[in-house]
């Protein structure tokens, strides 16, 4: 039975509408949402439907299933959720500086290379958090050919991370001489990413559900808050393919609330999430 809430709103969303909306955002991104989503799900499309001049749901789904590419581009983007911030649980930043940068330093010495994928890097914060990191490393690198993969399923996101253009309030918890080196005063309340940053971080956007056009290997994968919204299966699919870009030692940073715990055993534990691989 619906709430007088849900009656008295601009449009109805039944019980097979939402189900079809929830098959067809598995498909599309892998995400897995619940039944409680319901609200998310409704606040998000609605601005679709307004915006499309469409009258319900049935008629969004229609044009969904018509494989219209472009709208189903803005059927996922407006989907994901793209919550980030600068030195996002920063202990994997201290010991990317501390530990990991000086063990490349010695471990790539042939190569004189380094590959770190940011999948899942929303609007740029985290890539550029690595990004700060390697630069603040780079006398150590002087001469290395260094590169940072930043992918995202949402092309919007994608879009605001290569432009790099951040409010002030972005950086309200990093140290101003940090900001004032790395980020350019634009304009006013702005700041843009430094070309010094910039230059070492190709964007691109890329749906994990979908072939990734590189073949690794990796130093370093941060796929940190991507999979909480993915379930068991789609994890484990995802982390076996990651393994297979890595080499013995290289690493993967995840999110504070994931774990590889019966989810994939090529990784051993040897931080507070983060994994080496082993196998
Ligand atoms: C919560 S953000 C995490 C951003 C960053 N990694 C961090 O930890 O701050 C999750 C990101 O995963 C992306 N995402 C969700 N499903 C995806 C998929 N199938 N392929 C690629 N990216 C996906 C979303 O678009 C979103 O930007």
């Amino acid at each position: 039975m619906q709430s007088s809430a849900a009656s008295e709103r601009e449009f109805q969303l039944s019980d097979g509408e939402f189900g079809e909306l929830r098959r067809l955002v598995r498909e599309h991104t892998g995400i897995a949402l619940a039944e409680s989503k319901r609200e998310l799900v409704y606040s998000r499309l609605v601005r679709r439907l307004r915006r499309l001049s469409l009258r319900t749901f049935a008629e969004y789904l229609e044009l969904l299933a018509s494989g219209e590419a472009a709208e189903l581009e803005q059927f996922t983007n407006a989907i994901t959720t793209n919550l980030t911030s600068f030195f996002r649980e920063g202990h994997h930043f201290e010991f990317l500086a501390d530990t990991v940068l000086p063990a490349l330093e010695k471990r790539n010495a042939a190569t004189r290379r380094i590959r770190i994928w940011s999948a899942g890097c929303s609007t740029g914060e985290e890539p550029y958090s690595i990004a700060i990191a390697l630069q603040e490393s780079m006398a150590r690198f002087r001469g290395w050919d260094i590169r940072i993969l930043a992918t995202d399923l949402d092309s919007q996101v994608v879009a605001h991370a290569q432009a790099g253009d951040y409010k002030a309030e972005r950086f309200e918890k990093m140290a101003d001489a940090r900001c004032e080196r790395w980020f350019e005063n634009t304009r006013a309340a702005v700041r843009t990413a430094s070309p010094a940053l910039k230059s070492l971080i190709t964007f691109r956007q890329l749906n994990l559900m979908h072939q990734w056009p590189f073949k690794g290997p990796f130093d370093a994968i941060f796929c940190r808050n991507v999979v909480i919204y993915f379930d068991k299966d789609t994890q484990r699919v995802l982390f076996e393919r990651m393994a297979q870009l890595q080499r013995a030692d290289d690493l993967l940073f995840i999110g504070h609330s994931e774990s590889l715990f019966k989810v994939c055993d090529r990784y051993q534990l040897i931080g507070k999430t983060i994994y080496r691989k082993v196998l």
